[in-house]
């Protein structure tokens, strides 16, 4: 049986250890969605949830938790706030609303979910967090708008990110921006580590993955999350099925050839998913509140 200590940690520039593969929980709605969906996750071995202020189902994450009696230091919980959290004399105000939503005292690692608003306001707060124990890991999500934006925040701050969460999969493998961390010593993690649910299951189709997958007797899942684990990136791939999940953490009892890597690898024509231009971002991001 897979178990959590099948999970590789990978360990980040101040020290913490990330298991690699987590589950997302974007999409889960409040309530026994959510709560179902990571009480399984738990019970299948996982201990790395990954949710989001705006994704409206932190009270069930943290239930799920607090509910499957696994003592707290052994899960790696991530949050996110929204640019409406951000700002000095805000912040860290949010993160204690935060912290009350999921029942926890402290987050493993906390995001600025978005690269717009005063986030560099919000980084100061984040600091400060991580100084007083509230986090033990800060990061930056979707700042791949392109340099100048990346930049503005990793040379401006006196403690860079520890970590940089950007969507990436076999058809948009974002070489750039993994050299771009690499240079920081920021480690990268994956969202729509399969394609997204928005993709409805393209990549999960490929006949490439899929030759693999039967060689291996495995499912296309694992062989991308399989991928992801061997090129060294940290995965939170999503699902509200208990038979994804088990299989999606059932994936440290193989691994591909080199000549695998190379055909998934050789796959790869960035092509995101999410694809709203920074401008639109701008102008929706900050005036979509996320409340309480
Ligand atoms: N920072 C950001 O801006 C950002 C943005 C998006 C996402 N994220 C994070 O990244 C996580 C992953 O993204 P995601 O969940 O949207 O996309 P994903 O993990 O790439 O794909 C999820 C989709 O794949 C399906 N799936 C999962 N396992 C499967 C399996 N073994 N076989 C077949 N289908 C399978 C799911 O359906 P079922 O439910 O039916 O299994 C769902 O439709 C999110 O949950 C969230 O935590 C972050």
């Amino acid at each position: 049986m897979t178990t959590e200590k099948s999970v590789p940690l990978i360990v980040l520039s101040n020290g913490a250890k990330i298991p690699q593969l987590g589950l997302g929980t974007y999409h889960l709605a409040e309530g026994k969605e959510s709560y179902e969906s990571v009480l399984a996750a738990l019970k299948s071995g996982y201990r790395h949830i990954d949710t989001a202020h705006a994704y409206q189902n932190e009270r069930s994450v943290g239930k799920a938790i607090k509910d499957s009696g696994i003592p707290r230091n052994q899960i790696w919980l991530t949050s996110k706030l929204w640019p409406n959290e951000y700002g000095e004399g805000k912040t860290l105000k949010a993160l204690d609303k935060m912290l009350n939503r999921l029942g926890v005292e402290y987050l493993d690692l906390v995001y600025l979910h978005q690269a717009v608003g005063d986030y560099l306001g919000a980084w100061k707060e984040l600091e400060q967090a991580l100084k007083n124990g509230k986090v033990r890991a800060i990061g930056i999500s979707d700042f791949d708008v392109n340099d100048e934006v990346f930049n503005s925040l990793v040379e401006k701050v006196n403690i860079k990110p520890q970590i940089f969460q950007i969507e990436c999969h076999p058809y948009a493998q974002r070489d750039y921006w993994h050299q771009m961390a690499k240079k920081l010593n920021i480690k990268v993690e994956c969202w729509f580590p399969l394609g997204g649910r928005e993709s409805n299951g393209e990549i999960l189709r490929d006949p490439v993955i899929n030759k693999i997958a039967k060689v291996h007797r495995k499912t296309a899942a694992q062989v991308i999350l399989r991928w992801h684990m061997q090129r060294g990136f940290i995965a939170v791939p999503g699902s509200s099925n208990p038979e994804h999940i088990r299989e999606n953490i059932n994936i440290f009892d193989f691994s591909l050839t080199d000549e695998e890597m190379a055909q998934i690898n050789a796959l790869n024509k960035e092509k995101r998913v999410f694809t709203m231009p920074y401008e639109e971002q701008k102008e929706r991001f900050t005036k979509w509140i996320v409340e309480d």
